[in-house]
């Protein structure tokens, strides 16, 4: 099992969009994926088409789990998982799609609990994740903005480590910023976590003949900032805005169309760098300023 961690502090630039796109990609692909939504505002469950509302299912929120395994309560996650393959059943050779899913209330509560705990509390998730490890291939964790001990408690579940961003300034400010703090992890965790930063991806990007200073700069930014840009960026495309609304990600909807072909090859590469060391992976060359359109 392989576990990503999707990440960075700015809000709003597509952590959600990629997580569930990604965990979609490789379910498509025949893996068995666990998306984890680690952020109150739920919204991969709603990508995903599972929304918890109602009290008789906080209990099925991993808010109310780490809780109550904070507290030294025993529950397994299979207990509170929801299986979501049926958004996979026109692909014979698909593999599963599973969600932990949240709500804002326990989600907060819990995050609360953590942060009273300090550092050491942090690994909780990786704990319950390798208790289940022989269940999965991948995890796909969306996280929320923001430094909190909620995002400590992602970095430290993960493997690896996928920042996003997008053609704006505090974008590539925030994504720097988790790049950083990936470093600090394990640490932090007296050595039991050991994220290893994986690389950036622009989202919301339009076509580089179309691109201007600012997504120029961007892009160079991010190699100078050694954010290591996948090759495939992600563009603005509102069939991936859309999907939210069908509960059904854009990479499946629109599986061979330009949404499912871009997460695709963005999937292939996550995977690649994977199995080699950052100084083979493959990035984008820099971009002359000359090239922009204005
Ligand atoms: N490539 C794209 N093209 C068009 N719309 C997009 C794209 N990526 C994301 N969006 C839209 O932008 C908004 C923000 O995306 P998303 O929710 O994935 O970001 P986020 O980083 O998870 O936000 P938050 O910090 O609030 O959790 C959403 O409405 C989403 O549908
Ligand atoms: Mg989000």
């Amino acid at each position: 099992m392989k576990v990503i961690a999707v990440a960075t502090q700015k809000g709003g630039v597509g952590k959600t969009s990629t997580t569930v796109n990604l965990g979609a990609g490789l379910a498509l692909s025949g893996a068995r994926v666990l998306v984890v939504d680690l952020d109150p505002q739920a919204q991969a469950g709603t990508a995903v088409g599972v929304n918890l509302a109602g009290e008789d299912q906080l209990a099925r929120s991993l808010g109310w789990v780490l809780q109550a395994r904070l507290q030294g309560m025993r529950m397994d996650l299979s207990t509170v998982w929801f299986d979501r393959s049926e958004l996979l059943a026109e692909w014979e050779d698909a593999g599963t799609l599973h969600l932990l899913a949240c709500e804002e209330s326990t989600m907060t509560a819990a995050q609360d609990l953590i942060h009273k705990k300090g550092f050491q509390s942090t690994p909780i998730l990786r704990r319950m994740l390798v208790e289940i490890a022989d269940q999965f291939d991948f995890v796909v964790i969306d996280t929320p903005p923001a430094v909190s001990s909620l995002s400590a408690t992602a970095l430290a579940a993960a493997d690896y480590v996928v920042t996003v961003c997008i053609p704006e300034y505090p974008a590539l400010k925030g994504a720097a910023a988790t790049r950083g703090t990936v470093r600090y992890v394990k640490d932090r965790t007296n050595g039991e976590c050991d994220p290893q930063y994986l690389g950036a991806v622009l989202n919301r990007s339009n076509p580089p003949s179309k691109w201007k200073s600012q997504e120029v700069n961007i892009r160079n930014g991010m190699l100078d900032a050694e954010l290591h840009p996948f090759m495939t960026d992600i563009r603005i495309d509102n069939r991936i805005s859309d999907s939210f609304a069908y509960g059904t990600p854009a990479a499946i909807r629109y599986a061979s169309h330009a949404p499912g072909k871009l997460y695709g090859q963005l999937m292939m590469q996550i995977i690649e760098r994977m199995q080699q060391p950052p100084e083979k992976w493959e990035t984008p060359e820099h971009i002359a300023l000359e090239a922009s359109v204005e």
